[in-house]
């Protein structure tokens, strides 16, 4: 379905993305985990076209995503779309306005600039704001929204697109625990009720273990650990991280922790790494 082959980048003398290969059978909920730094951004970027690769190969379907220019290439841009870390709304517009932003490559300018969209796309909107809990904000201004409710946004706007795929870079780092826990939540519903393959970059490996059901790791560009969140071991995670005196648990773990059951706190306890 997926295929990566050698995916690489380089800006200058820095190899951001270094021959990364590796191969998705179908969808799943991918979590990319590293420090800052090794290349996950960079990879996400490339995947959805922002950025151009260096060398490699990245297909999906059969079809040569790093070959489409023009249209073709936009088309691609609204399959997998993208969700960031800020979110990226614009804040004194209402949300359901910002949601029906995901349908902007299909509105025509003049009809996007005074806010005009069908009203089947309005229901639509409507629809996916409620199945994320959210649609009594509809009318709110986004910048009134909470993190984790501006994150919802995002993915709501996202949806608008109906992606085949979801790519997102940090999509919890700057939210509380039980606003992460509430966005991963939804990410992986959108994986289990819709079939959208999901890529998340996630600087933690506690929120890959829980929420992915394949994670690679990654270290100066390359990947260093491809596998299911249960071959994830203090080894690997080592490995992923480095073992310089710098490393902590802490460095790896979001503050979901704060929310975790016991029986998850004693796993993480006996595979604490300090
Ligand atoms: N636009 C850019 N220009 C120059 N270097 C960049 C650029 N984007 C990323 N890099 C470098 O590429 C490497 C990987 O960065 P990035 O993909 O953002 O890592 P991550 O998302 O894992 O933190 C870093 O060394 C970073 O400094
Ligand atoms: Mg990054």
């Amino acid at each position: 379905m997926l295929v990566v082959e050698d995916l690489t980048k380089t800006f200058g003398a820095n190899t951001a993305v270094d021959r990364v290969s590796f191969t998705v059978e179908k969808p799943m909920m991918i979590g990319i985990i590293g420090r800052s730094g090794a290349g996950k951004s960079t990879f996400l970027r490339m995947m959805n076209r922002l950025t151009d690769a260096t060398s490699g190969q990245l297909s999906f379907e059969g079809r040569d995503v790093l070959g489409l220019t023009g249209r073709a290439r936009r088309e691609w841009q609204s399959d997998c779309a993208m969700i960031f870390q800020q979110f990226n709304l614009v804040p004194r517009m209402d949300v359901v306005s910002n949601v029906l932003h995901g349908t902007l490559g299909r509105s025509s300018t003049l009809a996007t600039m005074f806010n005009l969209f069908p009203k089947d796309d309005i229901h639509r909107a409507i629809d996916i704001l409620e199945r994320l809990g959210i649609a009594d904000h509809a009318p709110k201004r986004a910048e009134a929204l909470s993190g984790g409710q501006q994150q919802r946004v995002a993915i709501a706007r996202a949806l608008m697109q109906d992606p085949k795929i979801i790519l997102a870079d940090e999509p919890i780092a700057s939210l509380d625990p039980m606003n992460a826990q509430t966005v991963m939540e939804a990410l992986r519903r959108i994986f289990e009720e819709d079939g959208r393959m999901v890529i998340a970059n996630l600087h933690t490996l506690d929120t890959a273990r829980r929420y992915c059901d394949r994670v690679i790791g990654m270290r100066d560009g390359r990947i260093v650990f491809d596998g299911s969140p249960d071959q994830l071991t203090t080894g690997v995670a080592r490995d992923i991280y480095g073992a310089g005196a710098d490393f902590s648990e802490a460095a790896t773990s979001t503050s979901i922790d704060a929310i975790e059951t016991p029986a998850l706190r004693a796993i993480h306890e006996a595979e604490a790494i300090v």
